[in-house]
């Protein structure tokens, strides 16, 4: 997994473990498929290595026997501040893909975000009871996209995270060792809920909208009554603009390194987008979170909750739905154990522990 280091000094054990098997299971184009990153993969090398670097200052005389995880996120209760990043092809790593995601994400009590190229349909996410909400690309025509949106609200969806980063898919280069993830992939893993005319198994042949505007966030929200996160956001302007034109959300993201490369790390933009939006809005963040301890630093930078990708792929991959609850498990429990040592009873306690200098 691209970033997560493979030596063992990134992260905790379990994930190491988990790559491994998961290594044993997938076919290399998937695997290259999970890990890449666009271009020459800076950005992708740079995304946990730059959690690493944050040093916090813990409170301390404080009590904290009872620590508090839950909270609420866009109007729904959760039972930590994480949630499941969305990505496509996750029937690549199991049979029953993000159906099978959505069951141990709802069990652990934290959302769902399901990919608009997912290859399991909204009645079944919806089925599995968990909180959910669709990743959306605008489509040129906004027509499309919304029809895909009223679908998705009329199966559950609690809310919208529009993607914003991604007017092109970013060149990646191909593997060293051939084949390309498109040519394994089964048809059925993709595109359960788009339309039959954009059924092409490669995404990056998908029209996006390349004309998106503020405007786009305040027209979605009003047709779909469902909170409107606006996903990729890097600048404190951006975040700001977005909330004036009627996000309820910001999610800090470079889409795991996956767009623009040399784009900045994650973990070095939430204060600063957390500082351009204050209280009037969610602040989400994801991006080479490996551990607990990761999370922490995100939520003491200004983050509400800390979204994953790669690692609960792998989980999936590894061990099924099983794996995908453990995972987010011992993450729960690194971030209580952290909590604990920072002195923080509950995690809105946790904005401020981190050193900024000041
Ligand atoms: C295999 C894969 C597929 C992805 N598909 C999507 C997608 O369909 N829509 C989207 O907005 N982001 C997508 N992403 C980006 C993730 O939502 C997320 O921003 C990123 O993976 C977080 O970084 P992490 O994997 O280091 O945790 C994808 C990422 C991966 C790894």
């Amino acid at each position: 997994m691209g970033g997560s280091g493979r030596d063992g000094t990134v992260g905790p054990g379990w994930l190491v473990d988990l790559e491994d098997r998961a290594r044993a299971v997938l076919p290399e184009p998937v695997l290259r498929y999970i890990g890449e990153g666009a271009r020459d993969e800076v950005t992708l090398g740079e995304a946990t290595a730059a959690w690493r670097e944050v040093r916090l200052l813990p409170r301390v005389l404080r009590d904290v026997r009872e620590v508090r995880l839950g909270g609420e996120l866009l109007g729904a209760p959760t039972r930590s501040p994480f949630g499941v990043a969305p990505m496509t092809l996750q029937r690549a790593a199991h049979p029953r893909g993000e159906v099978a995601m959505a069951e141990a994400a709802g069990e652990a009590g934290v959302p769902l975000v399901l990919s608009s190229n997912a290859g399991s349909t909204f009645a079944e996410i919806g089925a599995t009871g968990a909180t959910w909400w669709l990743q959306l690309y605008m489509t040129p025509e906004r027509e499309v996209a919304a029809r895909l949106l009223d679908e998705a609200v009329r199966h559950g969806a609690g809310a919208v995270a529009l993607t914003v980063d991604t007017p092109v898919v970013g060149t990646r280069y191909p593997s060293p060792a051939g084949g390309r993830v498109w040519d394994v992939a089964d048809p059925a893993w993709l595109g359960a809920n788009l339309p039959e005319e954009g059924r092409t198994p490669d995404p990056a042949h998908r029209a996006k909208a390349m004309d998106l505007a503020p405007a786009d966030l305040a027209w979605l929200r009003e047709r779909s009554g469902v909170p409107v996160v606006v996903k990729g956001v890097l600048r404190g302007d951006d975040a700001a603009d977005a909330v004036e034109a009627g996000a309820d959300g910001v999610w800090v993201s470079n889409h795991g390194g996956r767009q623009l490369d040399q784009a900045q790390a994650t973990a070095r933009c939430v204060a600063r987008v957390r500082e351009a939006v204050g209280d009037r809005a969610t602040v989400l963040v994801d991006g080479g979170v490996r551990s607990g301890l990761h999370a922490a630093v995100g939520l003491a930078l200004g983050a509400d909750a800390v979204l994953l990708g790669r690692p609960l792929f792998m989980a999936l991959a590894a061990d099924g739905p099983d794996g995908v609850r453990r995972a987010l498990a011992l993450l729960h429990d690194e971030l209580e154990e952290t909590m604990r040592l920072a002195g923080c009873a509950d995690v809105g306690a946790l904005r401020g522990v981190v050193d900024t200098g000041r």
